[in-house]
C-alpha cells in the first residue's frame, strides 16, 4: 500500500518529527511501588520503539494524590525524574523523540493507593461504578472496584494545578521533548468537564465555561511553566470511557478545541471513540476539527495503516498514534515502511509483570 506520506516529517511546536507514526500512551503498570519510579526495563521498552516519530509515555502521575492504579509511574519526585532522564536519554540516543503524558486519575482510583488511604478526589461525589487496578504478590494487575470519590475543595483544585506545574518542570529537567496534558477518558480533568460527574456550584461547575475551567487552567499553568511549543493536550470527544460520558457533543467539542487553539499548543491529540465505544467521527466533524485547530493534530483509536494513510492524506490529521500494535511490534514504523506484518498481541501480559510481553516482542529481522 502507498504509505509514503506517513514518512514525511511533521512539525511539533518548534521541533520536527521524523515521521507521522506515533506511539500512543499505553498503561503497562510495571513501575516500582510505592515510589512509582519507572524501571530500567522501561528504558529498554521505550528505546526499542524509538523508530516512531514520537513516543508518548504511559499516563504518569503528577503527584501521589493523582495515582489511581498500582504500578503506574509518577513524575514528581527526584528519583522518578532521574529514572525518566535515563529513559529520555536512551530514546534520544536512538534518534527518537518522547513526551510524557501527565495525568490525575480523579475517581478512577482505589483508596489503598491514595495518600493516607483517603477517598480519591473528583469534581463531585458521584460514583460511576468504575474499576481500577491493584497488584497481586506476583506484580500482576488485578481489577477492583474504585473507591467512591469526594469533591475536591478549592484548595485541592489549586494544588492539582500546582502539581501539573511541578510535573512539567520535572519533565523539563528529565529532558523530555514536551508534556501532554491528559484531558481525556474520564480522568480528573474530564470529570470536571462532564455534567454527569460535575455537580459543583462554584467557578468549576455549572456552565460550559466553568466545567472547562480546570482543563484550561491546567493547560495555561503548564504553558507558563514551560511554553506552548512544549505542551500538548489529549481529549476524547464523543467517547465514553471509564463510565464517564463524553460530555462533548460535536458543538461542545469544537468549542473546546477553539479554546485550546487560542493557547497555541504544540499539538492536539484526539482519542477517537472507536476503540472503546462511542460515535465514530464522520468527515464533516473531522473537517470542523481541522478548521478549529491551527497546529499539529494527532489522532488515535483503533487505527489501521489504511485509515492512517486515508486521514493524513485527506489532511484531517497530521499524525496517527498506534497503541496496542506498538506494544506487540517494537519496530512498527519500520515494518509499515517495509510492508512487513505486525506481531500478534498478547493481552494477558499488557498490565503488570516483567519482561514477558514488555521487552521480548521480536523485531522483524529477529523472527
Ligand atoms: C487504562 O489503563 O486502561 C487506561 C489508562 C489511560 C487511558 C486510557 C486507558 O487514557
Amino acid at each position: 500500500m502507498a504509505h509514503d506520506n506517513l514518512f514525511e516529517s511533521v512539525k511539533m511546536g518548534t521541533q520536527t518529527l521524523k515521521n507521522r507514526i506515533v506511539m500512543a500512551p499505553l498503561t503497562r503498570l510495571r513501575a516500582v511501588e510505592p515510589s512509582d519510579v519507572p524501571t530500567a526495563l522501561a528504558s529498554e521498552y521505550y528505546s526499542q520503539r524509538a523508530g516512531s516519530g514520537l513516543i508518548i509515555t504511559e499516563a504518569t502521575q503528577v503527584s501521589f494524590q493523582a495515582k489511581g492504579y498500582a504500578g503506574a509511574p509518577g513524575i514528581h519526585t527526584q528519583d522518578q525524574t532521574t529514572a525518566w532522564k535515563t529513559i529520555v536519554d536512551n530514546v534520544h540516543a536512538k534518534g527518537g523523540k518522547i513526551v510524557v503524558q501527565l495525568w490525575h486519575t480523579g475517581l478512577v482510583a482505589h483508596k489503598s493507593v491514595q495518600p493516607d488511604g483517603q477517598a480519591p478526589i473528583s469534581a463531585s461525589d458521584i460514583d460511576v461504578g468504575v474499576r481500577t487496578s491493584l497488584r497481586d504478590s506476583d506484580n500482576q494487575a488485578i481489577r477492583v472496584a474504585a473507591t467512591p470519590p469526594r469533591p475536591a475543595t478549592l484548595d485541592e483544585i489549586k494544588q492539582v494545578i500546582a502539581d501539573f506545574v511541578h510535573a512539567t518542570k520535572c519533565a523539563q529537567e528529565a529532558g523530555f521533548d514536551g508534556v501532554e496534558v491528559h484531558g481525556a477518558h474520564g480522568y480528573l480533568l474530564h470529570q470536571f468537564w462532564v455534567e454527569q460527574t460535575n455537580q459543583r456550584d462554584d467557578n468549576y461547575g455549572g456552565s460550559r465555561d466553568n466545567r472547562a475551567r480546570l482543563t484550561l487552567d491546567v493547560i495555561d499553568a503548564c504553558v507558563d511553566a514551560w511554553d506552548a511549543d512544549h505542551v500538548g493536550v489529549r481529549i476524547s470527544p464523543l467517547g465514553t470511557f471509564n463510565n464517564v460520558e463524553a460530555g462533548y457533543d460535536e458543538d461542545e467539542s469544537i468549542w473546546m478545541i477553539e479554546q485550546i487553539n487560542k493557547r497555541g499548543l504544540m499539538y492536539l491529540h484526539l482519542s477517537e471513540p472507536d476503540w472503546a465505544g462511542g460515535t465514530p467521527y464522520n468527515d464533516e466533524f473531522r473537517k470542523n476539527i481541522r478548521a478549529a485547530f491551527d497546529n499539529t493534530i494527532i489522532a488515535a483509536g483503533g487505527y489501521t495503516v489504511e485509515k492512517a494513510v486515508k486521514n493524513t492524506s485527506a489532511g484531517f490529521v497530521d499524525a496517527v498514534a498506534f497503541g496496542r500494535d506498538y506494544i506487540a511490534t517494537p519496530d512498527l514504523a519500520e515494518r509499515i515502511r517495509e510492508d512487513v506484518p505486525f506481531n500478534e498481541q498478547h493481552p494477558d501480559s499488557f498490565y503488570g509483570g516483567g519482561t514477558e510481553g514488555y521487552t521480548d516482542y521480536q523485531f522483524m529481522n529477529q523472527a
